[in-house]
């Protein structure tokens, strides 16, 4: 005989979400400016303010000290403009910095900046052989590392973080050039194991990759074209506050739907070198 229960309260699901402070890597955008085009949001010939691009970031920063962050810095380099975007210099993970190898010239020597970085900050560095931008491609989700390929990132980088991480990596295509990192396509919202939960803007991935997603993470938010289009997706997320991008308002209201706090902020002159929130913080996990 089986026992039915009747007239039980419907339950709502609204997940329990926790916060953990995270320490993450930063570089103030004293340099940045837009002289180069290696991503359809960059155009030289429009002008960029740099003061505006530090207050921006300042912004952003304050924000992360704010919610108890351990922000660490690493000293902009002249003639790099790109360097604030921190999370393509590396994927840090167990103590090991795996580092980044650059697509174009214009950014390869941030590559060997970094990892001086790391050395002299006790971490492990993995000297990479292959092409890969960091955490702008590798995203931890759990136990699993979700990895892009398609502009940046060659597929074998993935194969040589398995190894060096020992963890599970994911190939995911990127197919539409706006969306060239990983990062601008896909958020991580909760990392912890057996909650893993994620956002993406389905249109960036080919159609084997959607499958995985699906099947992976069935309660993704699927994020509009719009609050993809202002790099809204490229936020970052302590388990409880997902710092995103303020103009990004249909993401914003999902977030809370589902028991976040999102947090805006503005960083429209990182904008134009096509990066985000994400794209200037690269965590570290010791
Ligand atoms: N201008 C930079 C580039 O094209 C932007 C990098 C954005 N970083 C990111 N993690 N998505 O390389």
């Amino acid at each position: 005989m089986s026992m039915i229960h009747e007239g039980a309260e419907p339950r709502v699901q609204r997940p329990e979400r926790t916060g953990t402070a995270r320490s993450v890597l930063m570089c103030r955008p004293e340099h940045f400016t837009v002289v180069y085009r290696i991503n359809p949001w960059m155009d030289p010939q429009s002008p960029t303010d740099t003061a505006l691009a530090v207050r921006q970031w300042e912004q952003l920063r304050r924000v992360y000290t704010d919610l108890g962050f351990d922000v660490q810095l690493i000293d902009p380099i002249p003639g790099l403009p790109d360097m604030v975007y921190a999370a393509n210099g590396g994927f840090v993970i167990d103590n090991i910095a795996y580092g980044a190898s650059f697509t174009y010239a214009e950014r390869q020597p941030e590559g060997p900046a970094y990892m001086d970085w790391f050395r002299a900050e006790g971490f492990e560095v993995a000297v990479p052989e292959n092409i890969n931008e960091g955490e702008g491609d590798f995203l931890l989700v759990g136990d699993t590392i979700l990895a892009g390929t398609g502009f940046r990132s060659a597929t074998a980088s993935h194969a040589e973080l398995a190894r060096i991480s020992g963890r599970d990596v994911v190939s995911l295509s990127l197919v539409d050039p706006n969306f060239y990192h990983l990062d601008t396509a896909l958020s991580v919202l909760d990392s912890t194991p057996g909650r893993e939960h994620i956002a993406y803007l389905p249109g960036a991935f080919d159609e084997p990759s959607l499958a995985v997603l699906r099947e992976r993470y069935p309660d993704a938010i699927l994020v509009n074209d719009e609050d993809a289009s202002v790099l809204g997706l490229n936020s970052f997320s302590d388990g409880y506050n997902v710092v995103i991008a303020s103009r990004a308002t249909d993401f914003e209201r999902q977030l809370r739907e589902h028991g976040y706090n999102p947090i805006g902020v503005d960083l429209s002159e990182l904008l134009l070198g096509g990066g985000g929130v994400k794209c200037c913080t690269l965590e570290l996990r010791r």
